[in-house]
């Protein structure tokens, strides 16, 4: 079998301010998978995402992508911390922490400048991804006045436009009505047919059902407490109401029990 694209084992972590956040915990993703991370509130799926994508590091346990262990000491090479981000895209929950030029624009031209390429390879591929999420409309804009759907597919052009192996996304569709939504989900579909893998954290199950053929299931403790098939953990109701991802009660209207079911937010 192939060796994972990531692996972590027995991983640890915790922010300096506060409590460990996850104790021991070991997965493997391999590449061309897409993999969704559901949890409640508060489960950890940001802090699972941001270890991922080398943007925090374990305190115990180990974390490698492409067989190399990944450490804070590792990422201070600028060059290697440069390639990592580049194969392994990251698209925020919120868009605004992400944008930061005046322009569009310039804020998809700004990773490729950075990588070093010629201006006009950068001209090119600015245009092919404006072309490719068809948002040729908003090349003037300025990024912070954008609604949050045009804002979301702006940070997701930043992204692309690196042409990562890996996307990485935080609550893609929190915000998003559902055209954006929709077509977030084909385009990340898309991707991962053409061979990208795609790693969505949510706690929409609906989403999970269109976007994951695994998913990863966080407690409101921060353990991985389930790790399968996308279609079975859905219909472990047990299992999600466990985890706070649905809510259920019964109760009588004259002879008939209701159960009522929510998704939480
Ligand atoms: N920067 C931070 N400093 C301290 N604690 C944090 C920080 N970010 C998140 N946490 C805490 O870590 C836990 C997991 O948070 P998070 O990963 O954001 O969960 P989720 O994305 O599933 O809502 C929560 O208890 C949260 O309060
Ligand atoms: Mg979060």
């Amino acid at each position: 079998m192939d060796t994972p694209l990531f692996s972590l084992d027995k991983v640890s972590f915790g922010y300096a301010s506060g409590e460990p956040i996850f104790r021991d915990i070991s997965l493997e993703i391999r590449a061309g998978e897409k993999v969704c991370l559901l949890g409640a509130n508060g489960s950890g799926k940001s802090t699972l995402l941001k270890i991922l994508c080398a943007l925090i590091f374990p305190v115990h346990g180990r974390f490698e992508a492409y067989k190399q262990e990944i450490t804070e000491n590792r990422m201070e090479d600028d060059h290697v911390a440069k390639e990592y981000h580049r194969r392994v895209g990251f698209i925020f929950q919120n868009s605004d922490v992400q944008l930061f030029t005046t322009r569009v624009w310039d804020e998809i031209a700004y990773g490729p400048l950075q990588m070093g390429l010629s201006p006009q390879e950068v001209h090119q591929r600015v245009e092919d991804v404006l072309d490719m999420l068809n948002i040729q409309n908003l090349r003037e804009r300025s990024p912070h006045r954008l609604s949050g759907g045009e804002k979301k597919k702006v940070a997701v052009a930043s992204v692309l436009v690196l042409n990562p192996e890996v996307l990485i996304l935080d609550e893609p569709t929190s915000g998003l009505d559902p055209k954006t939504e929709r077509w977030l989900t084909d385009l990340l579909l898309e991707l991962n047919r053409k061979g990208r893998t795609i790693i969505v954290s949510t706690h929409n199950l609906e989403l999970a059902h269109v976007i994951s053929t695994r998913s990863l299931v966080l407690s409101e403790s921060h353990e991985l407490v389930c790790d399968g098939c996308t279609r079975d953990i859905l219909e472990n109701r047990e299992l999600l109401m466990a985890v706070n991802l649905i809510d259920e009660y019964c109760h009588v209207h004259g002879e008939s029990e209701h159960t009522h079911r929510y998704t939480h937010g």
